[in-house]
């Protein structure tokens, strides 16, 4: 492992974390990324907290041994179920000048200037919904608006991303049965979160379900953009990343199986490294 390279840290149960990667290599391309997918232990949507708080320490654990400064949680079930504990209770032991960010709060601050008429609608696996994260968040920025929030839970959708199975019917019927199921429960939604860092993989699919005039958030390029403004504002931890444009990829699967999928989400061919967490 080259020591002096100073990489920030792109962390996702699977592949879905690939959909952020991209967006901020795009806007961000100076700096050193190390990716890190569990796919050994993908998805996490349908775990326990306690089980995916643990796995997500584990990888941060891993990427600050591996010289990261900073950390980006690019799955919302990890920034649900784990963030603020390990912000709170572990990063002082850990790493105390390092940083671990997620991806829900900064989805959630582009509401307001999206939404015409207040009805929001969220995708997300079953742990994001469960938690309430995104309706609490919302609470949290919404000042004198009134917003309407419905959530639904897509438990298919991550296995079929993760499977290579999203060219199939059966990928389309499912896509269908949540995106109608969303649009049941509230027929006014005009804007939609895509709660899942894997869903923009389906986005094609989901865009055929929905009407044209509902808003979609995908979550890359505001990730991206906001992690630009957080290195404006954090001096500290911009001088402590390393500019030498390297990426580096490490998952918990064999690196053939990570290599062969990333290559279809990225639309170039990588090399992997197999780790192990635990
Ligand atoms: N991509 C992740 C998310 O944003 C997790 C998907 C999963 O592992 O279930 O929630």
């Amino acid at each position: 492992m080259i020591k002096d390279i100073k990489s920030i840290g792109v962390f996702d149960s699977g592949y879905g974390g690939l959909t952020i990667l991209r967006e901020i290599v795009k806007v961000l391309p100076q700096y050193d990324y190390l990716y890190l997918g569990d796919n050994a232990r993908a998805p996490y949507g349908s775990r326990s907290f306690e089980v995916v708080y643990n796995y997500t320490l584990q990888a941060v654990t891993k990427l600050f041994e591996m010289g990261c400064p900073l950390i980006i949680l690019a799955c919302n079930t990890a920034s649900a179920k784990a963030l603020r504990t390990i912000q709170q209770k572990d990063l002082h032991r850990i790493n105390p000048s390092g940083r671990v960010l997620g991806v829900i709060r900064p989805s959630v601050e582009e509401v307001p200037s999206l939404t015409r008429n207040g009805h929001i609608g969220i995708l997300a696996t079953v742990g994001t919904v469960a938690s309430q994260s995104y309706p609490l968040e919302i609470e949290k920025i919404k000042g004198t608006s009134n917003f309407h929030v419905t959530q639904l839970a897509c438990p298919m959708w991550v296995p079929i991303i993760e499977n290579q199975e999203i060219e199939t019917p059966g990928a389309d019927y499912f896509v269908r049965k949540y995106v109608e199921m969303l649009l049941t429960k509230d027929p006014d939604i005009d804007t939609l979160i895509l709660g899942c860092t894997h869903y923009p993989l389906l986005i094609h699919k989901i865009k055929q379900y929905i009407p044209s005039t509902v808003r979609i958030i995908e979550q890359g390029p505001i990730v991206a953009n906001k992690l630009q403004d957080y290195m404006i504002r954090h001096q500290e931890i911009d001088e402590r990343c390393s500019r030498t444009g390297n990426i580096r990829f490490l998952t918990t699967e064999s690196s053939d199986l990570f290599e062969n999928n990333a290559e279809v989400f990225l639309g170039k061919r990588i090399e992997a490294t197999q780790i192990s967490l635990d």
